[in-house]
Parts: structure tokens; sequence; C-alpha cells
């Protein structure tokens, strides 16, 4: 199979920083609930000029210029969203037209919750492996505020918006494994479109079961798939999991055995921003420094649908 490798990534979230203090206000919850129960302390809400669409294209355009490649180079756009501006035209075809990226290239929207990033690398890597470009922008970005219950506690004080961008590269020699699955329902957690299921609806403790399933058994096919590399997740320099609750991944710390440090938190931050929060992980590991050219990564999340995945994958960091 042909490798992709990440070249850089840049992530986004909007100005308004709302704190649990602030949800105390709209639903009846309080900071020590929300902090003990998620470890979630603030997540940021779009207000009026941001959206989906604006974020994306800013990520974009940041990732692009951090990978140091000419946009002519681009040989695919690829979004993971739930909620993206328009049914039609996808965030990603938004983000072509505001960049000027090339009309001879697949550019979509990819619908798998919050596994969405996860599955749009694997998109990107099968698009690049068939097309003639080397290079590919995948997105993974939420705009959930806007789909929340604002009335529902066990549901509107976990989630954020936010996400990021990536550029890949194609390369014959590149480390590259995935591992993805569904599970296809609706009871567990569910979105309706333009219905009475129009917000997010979920069963929040089998989620947590489903979540402490999920991502140890990606982690654990990641490492046992044989492609002639012995690699153990000593060998890893970053664990990213989905972000949706603190005590998920401390469990997925738990069954590894590695040392929790590996494993990159930023939800009390940020809360659940679902597709966006791998890549806004991974934008700020690297603006912190702690992402560096060469490092390989094990990237695993799982979300509705229900759906999960996993890649082993290296950042390369920009050409320039
Ligand atoms: N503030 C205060 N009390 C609350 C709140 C709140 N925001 N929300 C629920 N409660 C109450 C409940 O009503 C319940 O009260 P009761 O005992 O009187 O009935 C009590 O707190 C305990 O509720 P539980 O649901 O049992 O709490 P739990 O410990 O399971 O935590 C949580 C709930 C945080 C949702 C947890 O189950 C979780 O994180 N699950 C995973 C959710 C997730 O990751 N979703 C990601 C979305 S991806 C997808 O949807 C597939």
């Amino acid at each position: 199979m042909q490798g992709i490798k990440i070249l850089s990534v840049a992530g986004i979230h909007p100005s308004k920083k709302v704190t649990n203090d602030d949800m105390s206000r709209i639903v009846e919850t309080d900071d020590e609930w929300i902090r003990t129960r998620t470890g979630i302390q603030s997540r940021y809400f779009c207000e009026d000029g941001e959206s989906c669409v604006s974020m994306a294209i800013e990520a974009s355009s940041k990732a692009l210029e951090r990978s140091g490649i000419s946009k002519e180079d681009i040989g695919c756009v690829i979004c993971a969203t739930i909620s993206g501006d328009y049914a039609t035209p996808s965030v990603a075809c938004l983000v072509q037209q505001a960049l000027g990226l090339p009309e001879d290239i697949p550019v979509l929207d990819v619908n798998a919750a919050c596994s969405g990033f996860i599955y749009a690398l694997c998109v990107g890597r099968g698009l690049l492996e068939g097309g003639g470009k080397k290079y590919g922008l995948v997105i993974g970005m939420e705009q959930l505020s806007r789909l929340l219950d604002m009335t529902d506690r066990t549901t509107c004080v976990l989630f954020g918006d936010g996400g990021g961008a990536a550029v890949i590269e194609k390369d014959e020699e590149a480390l590259f494994r995935q591992v993805l699955g569904a599970r296809g329902g609706k009871e567990i957690s569910c979105l309706g479109a333009g219905n009475d299921e129009s917000f997010v609806q979920m069963d929040g403790k089998a989620v947590f079961r489903f979540a402490v399933w999920a991502m140890p058994k990606c982690i654990d096919d990641l490492l046992a798939i044989n492609d002639g590399n012995s690699i153990t997740l000593s060998d890893i320099d970053h664990v990213v999991c989905h972000q949706a609750n603190s005590r998920i991944i401390d469990h997925v710390v738990k069954k590894s055995k590695e040392d929790p440090s590996k494993f990159y938190k930023n939800l009390d931050h940020f809360g659940n921003t679902s597709a966006g929060s791998i890549p806004l992980a991974l934008s700020e590991l690297y603006e912190s420094g702690q992402l560096k050219k060469g490092n390989k990564l094990i990237l695993v999340g799982f979300g509705a649908g229900l759906t999960w995945g996993g890649v082993m994958i290296s950042f390369e960091g920009g050409k320039a």
C-alpha cells in the first residue's frame, strides 16, 4: 500500500470562549460536575461571521503556508465534518473556491462523525494513490454549537467548535497503517438533519463503553499489522486520541501501560470538537514544539455511526 505522511498542520477555534460557569447560566449544571465527569473546563462557540466553512478556509490557508508547497500541487481536498454550513456545496468545495485550488481534482466532505479526520486521511491516501498529484489537503472541522440542544445538559456541555487542516504527501516509503470500522445504528448516538432529531443525541454511558473498547482495539490492531516493520508503542512519539472525555483517554493510557505524557490531551479548553479534535491537537503539539520532523504518530478515534479508526503515520514538517 502506498504510504502518506503529514507535511504540515494548522488548527483554529472561534474567538468566543465559553466556560463551565457560562454553561451553568444556560442549563442546570456546574463546573465541578463537568470537570470531574469529563475534564472539560471551557470550549469555544462560533459567533456572527464565524462558521465551519470560515474556520476551514483559515486553517487550510495556514496549513498550506506551513507546508511550503504550491497550491497547484494539491491533488484532493477532503473535509471531515457533520456540521458544514450547507448540505451542499461541501465545506471542501468552498475551501477550494476560497483558496483557488485546482479544479481537476476530487473535492468532497466525509461523514464519520468524531472518527472523521481518520477516515478522511485514509480517503485522501486512496485518492492520491489513484491520481497524478503528490499532495492532499485534509480538514477536520466542526461548528457543533449550532446543532446542540441548549436545554439538554447531558449533551450541550460536552461539545465545542473548531478543528484543523493538514497537508499530506504521498510517499512510497512512508510508514502508514490504517484500521477502520463501523457498527451501524442510530440507537447510541444520532444527529438528525432538518427533522425533529436535528440536534446531537446520545446515550452517554453506552458511548463511554464503546469508546473504551474501540480506541485500545484500534491501537492494538495498528501495532499488529504486518508490513515488514516491527513497531511497538515505545517507538511511537505521540498517540493522539479523539478528545471526548479525559476519563476515556485515561482508560486508553491505562490499558496501554505506556507513559501518559505520550497521550496528548487538550479537551480541557476545547471540549469535544468531533472531527476537529485530532487536527486541533496536532496543531497545538506542533505550535508548542512537541511535534517534530520525523515523529511517528498514532491517531485514533471513535464516533457516532458508530465508527472507529486509527492510523499510524509520520509527521514530516514543511518543505520550507
Ligand atoms: N450537569 C449536572 N448533572 C448532570 C449533567 C450536567 N451537565 N448531565 C447529566 N447530569 C446528571 C444526570 O442527570 C444524572 O443524574 P441522576 O443520577 O439524578 O439521573 C447524573 O448526572 C449522572 O449522569 P450519568 O449520565 O450517569 O453520568 P456519567 O458519569 O455517565 O457521565 C458523560 C456522563 C459525561 C456523558 C459520560 O457518560 C461520557 O462522557 N460519555 C461519553 C460521551 C462522549 O464521548 N460522547 C462523544 C460523542 S461521540 C458519539 O456520540 C459517538
